[in-house]
């Protein structure tokens, strides 16, 4: 607060000193940039003070003083364009979100809601793992339902510097990174192709104190291993086969283009059965990607698209060949429509075309099999780097 006086008495200054004062530094700079930040971390530390003084809830803290400098009891004199800086931030404390959706560009959607905050975890968010460019927190929550569930909890960035993300369309400064996210999982549950963390929106202090908290997204734990690092042996299961066709399948169709071996994971069970979990969904439905075999990788004179991608895969079995064709245009539309712009909606209407398409020249080959063919070592081979992740996995992993 007295910051604030100071600033006001540089503008209208009274006395001797004061004009002294105004003259050597100047009239008070605006509160942008970095003496924004600089302010509202001293409003920040205020009203900790005034929680811990008090022995109330931060964000009850924060209310109180909105409410002080509402009614007049608080900063008295200070400047008209200080004061309402002052409630905008104050209202910021007591409602991050709002200002967090607003910052992101993101839409409130049903998809959208916060399904997790503060009130939900049980133990507190620690960073077990750097991500190649993103920080990811590992923490404990408890549902609606009150199962405590591992989480993987990414906060989400203003401004996104990929530029992968960019050659395929995806704009730099408004990356819409939970909506690609939020679509895939959906798209997954429609082609019943359950492959991918399910992820939904969460409000969570990660360490920089309750009234700074991150909005990002929230993922299951993926069980198993990351890709890149599983036995090798794991690589030859026909039911890990399967698994890791059906994410690539699900990945040309979102035009996904960082599909790297540790953006999955692969469990398997005792009985053999398979579980994988594609994570890290944000460089998908760029627009510009409009066919399905588009996400690969292309290393050539003249041209270099460093994608994570593969081509299409050579076989795919019955319950995949169906998940496809049953998907029309119409359902694609109306689950994309509430997250993803007409461009980035006509690519994904277009490689889905391209998708059916495919799926019908495999079933004229025969490439359309029976789910026991995964063990076929005839079918198996037909797989190599370049038309598949698990082809992709063996040779990097040395599977004869
Ligand atoms: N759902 C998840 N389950 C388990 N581990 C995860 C999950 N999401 C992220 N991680 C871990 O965090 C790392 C970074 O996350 P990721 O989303 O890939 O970030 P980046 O965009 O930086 O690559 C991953 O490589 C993985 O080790
Ligand atoms: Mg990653």
């Amino acid at each position: 607060m007295k910051r604030l006086l100071d600033r006001a008495a540089r503008k209208h200054p009274a006395t001797m000193a004061e004009k002294w004062h105004a003259r050597l530094n100047g009239s008070p700079k605006p509160m942008e940039g970095q003496r924004r930040a600089a302010f509202v971390a001293l409003v920040r530390a205020d009203a900790m003070a005034v929680a811990r003084a008090g022995q109330i809830d931060a964000r009850v803290a924060a209310d109180r003083m909105r409410a002080g400098v509402e009614d007049g009891t608080l900063g008295q004199g200070i400047l008209a364009q200080d004061r309402e800086l002052l409630l905008q931030v104050l209202s910021e404390f007591v409602d991050p979100a709002e200002h967090l959706y607003q910052q992101l560009n993101l839409k409130f959607t049903p998809d959208t809601r916060l399904a997790y905050t503060d009130a939900h975890v049980l133990e507190a968010p620690t960073e077990p793992t750097k991500g190649s460019y993103n920080k990811v927190f590992a923490l404990k929550v408890m549902n609606a339902d009150g199962v405590v569930q591992d989480k993987v909890f990414k906060p989400l960035k203003a401004a996104e510097k990929n530029t992968i993300g960019l050659v395929t369309g995806i704009p730099a400064d408004d990356s819409q990174t939970a909506m690609r996210n939020i679509a895939t999982v959906s798209l997954a549950k429609k082609l019943g192709l359950d492959v991918v963390a399910d992820t939904q929106m969460a409000l969570i202090d990660t360490g920089r104190g309750p009234l700074d908290p991150d909005l990002g997204l929230i993922m299951e734990r993926a069980a198993g291993t990351q890709a890149r690092f599983v036995d090798p042996d794991v690589l030859a299961q026909p039911a890990v086969f399967a698994e890791v066709t059906k994410l690539q399948l699900l990945d040309h169709l979102t035009g996904q283009v960082d599909r790297h071996p540790n953006n999955y994971f692969i469990h398997v069970g005792p009985n053999g059965d398979a579980k994988v979990t594609g994570i890290d969904n944000d460089l998908c439905f760029g627009k510009n990607l409009t066919s399905p075999a588009d996400i690969q990788r292309i290393e050539t004179d003249d041209r270099f698209m460093p994608f994570e991608g593969t081509d299409l895969p050579p076989v795919i079995d019955e319950s995949m060949a169906r998940s496809i064709q049953e998907l029309t245009e119409d359902d694609l539309r109306s689950i994309l429509s509430d997250k993803l712009n007409e461009d980035e909606i006509d690519a994904a209407g277009s490689r889905l075309e391209g998708l059916k398409n495919y799926v019908i020249s495999l079933d004229l080959a025969g490439k359309v099999i029976k789910p026991d063919q995964w063990a076929d070592p005839q079918v198996q081979q037909l797989f190599t780097a370049k038309n598949s992740y698990i082809g992709r996995e063996r040779v990097s992993h040395k599977v004869s």
